[in-house]
């Protein structure tokens, strides 16, 4: 394929929101960061050039990297960090994946300033996508802003410190007008439609803890694909999106000329009394190049619109607002993910029906000794010899304190992977997960499982079929885990909502039609089954996407081994890879 080249100076530039000048990391000076823009088949190369002060990675954020899981851009998992002043090239290929994806830093809360998208289209777009031809193609990156030190953010997540929230919800960078600097709206983003025509949004929630809700007033959505894998087109007057998804939607501009709301609501916030419905970000959809004849009074109101994408006639200095879901409201989530179906019955990938593995992960959190080489002064709890943790079954991540990152470990089998634990198949205890009465842990304020903090593996035989079934469980609240595993998709099989049980569940798995995705949304108090085929060598991580679990060790890392031949294997690292003899260790992810 042709090789689509880009350079990515990394820095620190100056950025005022809501009164306050803030520093923030950004890739080429803008927020978001530039769209790589590629059909499928093409090589992807990325020099990537460090002037900020930290110590940055790049994910490909969805990339399958089939025998490359060196680019895949995770800190001390598979490279180490790209130091000040230093510089690293990706080299990737984009085979058999089509849609959006996205990339973000892979270090604690710098993918806040540091993203942007990854749209990979067919040959012979736009004419062979699988849906109507869009007029135009326009990439919805939902995210927050913080206004502080985001690497400061993420060292005190690390140290178990959880004071620090987004001041505000952001489309494409933009706030919008329900934020202001002392009675100065911000500025909204602003999308022009003409009427008539189809908008292809290519949506991505790089937002750090929230997952939104969006809508646009007077309109509907067409859902066509997520995570860069085609559904079966349905249509929705709301999008449901987790941070690490990507939805693509059709937009029809059918609605009277005329200016509409386009709002964010994060759902599901950490906090509800910090992050209120005020906290939503406000952009408009603006019908243009359908403009009135000079007499306005001629104009009928509904077939033209004057400069402003006001309808003619109408007093029309308020746009038209959606009538957003509640903000606590995880069931029409819930519906909006349980909708999606892989557009291909699965003919040619047939879903796996016999599982080799069986994984019953439950997601909580607890109190962990402090790990040695961290100070948690700040941090503690229980009279402050325990810091607080985010677990999968029972066990919390700790990043590898080696010098050598895992994947060359691996390859060269120099032995740093020996001091690892084994992510258990099930909890330890089995109990009645998503009620919180019944929760048997701690004292009933905290709630919290006694836990130690591990470097979490998982080794999977070349081609094992892996079923990993994901329950929420009520130690979590209103938090939201978007699990996100890297080098392969993920077959969702079925979703419900309070305790799985397999006796009963399996039964009502989808092995027709399945999605397929790379991030899954584990219902709030429910659970999620999916299938994967273990088939792309090399150590991948595992992990919630929500920053917060993420940061506090809900994450593994699962190595699959080499198949038989060399074309299933993992070749060695590209030349001139750093090992570790040429950087420093990280800490953090
Ligand atoms: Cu988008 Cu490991 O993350």
């Amino acid at each position: 394929g042709a090789v689509a080249e880009h350079t990515f100076i990394v820095s620190q530039v100056k950025m005022t929101h809501l009164c306050k000048e803030t520093l923030v990391t950004v890739v080429n000076g803008q927020l978001p960061g530039p769209a790589i823009e590629v059909t499928e088949g093409d090589i992807v190369a990325v020099h990537v050039v460090n002037k900020s002060p930290h110590n940055i990675t790049i994910h490909w954020h969805g990339v399958k990297q089939w025998r490359n899981c060196w680019a895949d851009g995770v800190p001390m998992i598979t490279q180490p960090c790209i130091l000040p002043s230093h510089n690293f090239t990706y080299r990737f290929d984009v085979v058999g994946q089509e849609g959006t994806l996205w990339w973000h830093a892979h270090v604690p809360c710098i993918r806040a300033t540091l993203h942007g998208a990854l749209i990979i289209r067919p040959r012979n777009a736009p004419a062979s996508y699988p849906f109507p031809k869009p007029h135009k193609e326009v990439p919805i990156i939902i995210g927050d802003w913080w206004g502080m030190d985001l690497a400061q953010v993420g060292s005190n997540m690390m140290h178990g410190v959880f004071n620090d929230y987004a001041s505000a919800s952001t489309i494409n960078g933009k706030l919008g007008d329900l934020f202001n600097c002392s009675g100065t709206p911000e500025d909204g983003y602003v999308l022009d439609v003409e009427h008539g025509k189809t908008y292809l949004l290519r949506l991505i929630n790089a937002g750090l803890f929230s997952e939104f809700y969006l809508k646009i007033a007077g309109h509907k959505f067409t859902v066509v694909a997520a995570d860069a894998n085609y559904v079966t087109p349905y249509t929705m007057d709301v999008i449901a999106i987790a941070p690490g998804e990507t939805v693509d939607a059709l937009l029809v501009a059918d609605a009277p000329p005329s200016r509409y709301y386009m709002v964010a609501l994060p759902n599901q916030a950490p906090l509800p009394d910090t992050q209120t419905p005020e906290h939503s970000t406000r952009g408009m959809v603006r019908y243009r190049g359908n403009p009135c004849p000079s007499n306005s009074e001629a104009a009928s109101v509904s077939s033209c619109n004057n400069e402003e994408g006001r309808p003619a006639g109408s007093s029309g200095d308020v746009p038209v607002a959606p009538e957003m879901p509640d903000q606590h409201d995880t069931i029409t989530s819930f519906y909006f993910h349980g909708n999606m179906t892989s557009r291909h019955q699965r003919r040619h990938s047939p879903v796996p029906v016999e599982v080799d593995e069986h994984l019953f992960i439950v997601l909580g959190l607890g109190a962990a000794a402090c790990p040695r080489g961290l100070s948690c002064e700040k941090g503690t709890i229980d009279n402050g010899s325990n810091i607080l943790v985010a677990t999968m079954n029972n066990v919390s991540f700790q990043p590898p304190m080696t010098s050598t990152p895992l994947l060359e470990a691996h390859y060269y089998h120099t032995g740093s992977l020996n001091k690892t634990k084994e992510l258990p198949d099930r909890p330890p205890v089995l109990y009645n997960f998503t009620d919180r009465a019944l929760i048997p842990f701690g004292p009933k304020e905290k709630r919290l499982e006694p836990t130690t903090k591990e470097m979490l593996v998982r080794r999977f035989r070349h081609g094992a079929v892996v079923e990993m079934v994901f329950q929420s469980s009520a130690m979590l609240q209103g938090d939201s885990n978007p699990m996100h595993l890297h080098g392969h998709d993920m077959i969702i099989v079925a979703q419900g909502l309070g305790n799985y049980d397999a006796a009963k569940d399996v039964a009502r798995y989808n092995l027709l039609n399945p999605p397929a995705k790379n991030t899954v949304l584990v219902p709030n108090l429910g659970w999620i089954a999916v299938r994967f085929v273990a088939n792309n060598p090399g150590v991948w991580f595992m992990h919630c996407h929500y920053e917060f679990h993420l940061s506090m060790g809900m994450a593994a890392v699962f190595i699959v081994e080499d198949g038989p031949t060399v074309d299933t294997s993992l070749p060695p690292p590209p030349e001139g890879f750093p090992t570790h003899d040429d950087n420093l260790m990280s800490d953090g992810f």
